[in-house]
Parts: structure tokens; C-alpha cells; sequence
């Protein structure tokens, strides 16, 4: 099927059908126990293509303010209103996803970039990557199948995704979900894409502690600034366009000034 044709009229028309297979009934646990995680109730969240718009349900229930549920067509977004009467309508935005322009902290993936005719995967890459502040994340979940020319939905695996990301959103992961409803458990990945922000060179005396670890090749722990830890043995340090970083024997880069701090585990 051409882009084309997989136009708001399409979608209306699935809807109006009663063919919408995709609609689980609720927010997909992943992306609910994202929100249950977060604490800032005043991020600015944008979930494109959220058809009956579940998350933003869960997301409002949950206290946050600035939820915005974008879709093609209002028909979906308005079960959102039947169900939850006081979400704010002025934050439901019904066009077209490539057409918007506004900045978001948080932007949720759910069965959006599998609707969308695989040709459009770079603009959407690109476009996510304009949507999000400096140090904003898309996160979400994507399907781990073989591509199928005939959708949607269209699968993809994470080399193609790994690629597509991976310029923009240099450290992307797609880690497989542990949290799946029964019928996609195993076919999920959960995607975190971080918007960079600018670059600010570590101080020497802690860039000499990536060295040291480098050198003697210790498992070490870093905490980073989105509050995650990570663990692991660092194999390379490098630069790449101005920006230093670390390479894990996993094969995962993090930049250097993402890490807050470095220790080496207790009992190593
Ligand atoms: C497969 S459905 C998923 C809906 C919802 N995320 C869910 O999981 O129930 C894809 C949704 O994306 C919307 N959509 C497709 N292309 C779009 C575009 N370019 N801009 C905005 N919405 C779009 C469709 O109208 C549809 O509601």
C-alpha cells in the first residue's frame, strides 16, 4: 500500500468499520509502567497516532498535565473524552503527525510506527528527533518481527531500527519487553531514544577514571543522569563529532557526560 493510501481516511474508515484490531482495550503495560515511573507530573508528553488513546488516559489518571493524544481523526480521541470527561480537549490534536510542530520532554511509541508505510521510517526518525527538547526521549514499544510488505502492520527487526535511530539518537536501545500483554509477549521491544544535548567536556580529573577503568579492564558502575545505572567492562574511549565516549564490551556507547558517577561495584 502506497502512503497515500494510508491516509486519515483510511484510518476513519477502520474505526467507523469496526476494524481495529490493534485496540487492546487499555494503555499497553509498558507504556504504563513507564508513566508509573515518572515523577514530574509536568512534562510535556505528545503520544502520536493514539487512536483510543488509553496512555493518555492512564497518563491523566496519573496526574500529569500536559498530555497531548495526537491522531488523524477525532472519532478515537473522542472515546478518550466518553471515558475520562475531564481531559482537557484542547489537548487532543487531531492532523497529521509530519505536519505538527511543538516541543515535548516525552514522546510515546505505540503501534504508530508500524501503521505508518515503511517508506515514511526516516521522516518519522527525523521527525521525533525535531518534536523532542534537547535531552527529550521517545520511548515506546516496537514490533520485533520479520518486515512484511503487507500491512499495516508493517514488522521490522532491530537492525533495521538500530540503523534508522542510531544517527540521531546516537546510544538508542531496544531492549526486549518483559511486560507484554499475553498475546505480543516476545514481540515487543521497548525503544528509549534520547534527543543529545549539547556536548559539555567532563572535567580531567574524572575523564582519568574512564582511563583508569579502560586500562585494567574492572567492571565498573556508572550513574547516569536520567537516574538509571548501568554496569559493565569499558573497552574503548573515543571521540566521534566533538562528543567523548566510552565503548562497553556489550557494545553499547554512552557519553561521557552522561555519567554522574563511576564506582566499581561492592564486593569486586
Ligand atoms: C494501528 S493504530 C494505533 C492506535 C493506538 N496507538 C493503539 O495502539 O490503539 C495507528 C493510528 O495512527 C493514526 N495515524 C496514522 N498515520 C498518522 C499520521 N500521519 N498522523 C497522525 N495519526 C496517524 C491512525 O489514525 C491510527 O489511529
Amino acid at each position: 500500500m502506497s502512503p497515500e493510501k494510508l491516509d486519515a481516511r483510511y484510518w476513519d474508515d477502520r474505526y467507523s468499520d469496526g476494524d481495529a484490531p490493534w485496540d487492546i482495550g487499555s494503555a499497553s503495560t509498558p507504556l504504563a509502567s513507564y508513566l508509573d515511573g515518572l515523577t514530574d507530573k509536568n512534562l510535556r508528553i505528545l503520544i502520536p497516532g493514539a487512536g483510543r488513546a488509553y496512555e493518555a488516559e492512564h497518563a491523566h489518571r496519573l496526574g500529569f498535565t500536559h498530555v497531548f493524544p495526537m491522531d488523524f481523526t477525532l472519532a478515537p480521541l473522542e472515546a478518550l473524552m466518553e471515558r475520562c470527561p475531564d481531559f482537557p480537549r484542547a489537548h487532543l490534536l487531531v492532523g497529521d503527525f509530519f505536519a505538527h510542530d511543538e516541543r515535548y520532554d516525552v514522546i510515546l511509541e505505540q503501534t504508530f510506527f508500524c501503521a505508518l508505510d515503511p517508506s515514511l521510517r526516516g521522516k518519522y526518525v527525523q521527525h521525533m528527533h525535531k518534536l523532542l527538547k534537547p535531552g527529550g526521549k521517545l520511548v515506546g514499544v516496537l514490533f520485533d518481527s520479520v518486515p512484511n510488505p503487507v500491512g499495516p502492520p508493517f514488522g521490522g527487526t532491530v537492525d533495521e531500527y538500530r540503523s534508522l535511530f542510531e544517527p540521531l539518537f546516537p546510544g538508542v536501545s531496544f531492549e526486549r519487553c518483559y511486560n507484554s500483554i499475553a498475546p505480543r509477549a516476545g514481540r515487543e521491544l521497548w525503544l528509549k531514544a534520547t534527543k543529545p544535548t549539547a556536548y559539555e567536556p567532563i572535567d580531567c580529573n574524572f575523564y582519568d577514571h574512564f582511563e583508569a577503568a579502560a586500562t585494567l579492564k574492572e567492571t565498573v558502575r556508572f550513574g547516569l543522569r536520567d537516574g538509571s545505572e548501568r554496569e559493565g567492562i569499558i573497552v574503548d574511549l573515543f571521540v566521534r563529532e566533538h562528543i567523548e565516549w566510552m565503548r562497553l564490551k556489550d557494545g553499547s556507547e554512552i557519553r561521557l557526560d552522561e555519567v554522574i558517577d563511576l564506582r566499581r561495584p561492592k564486593g569486586t
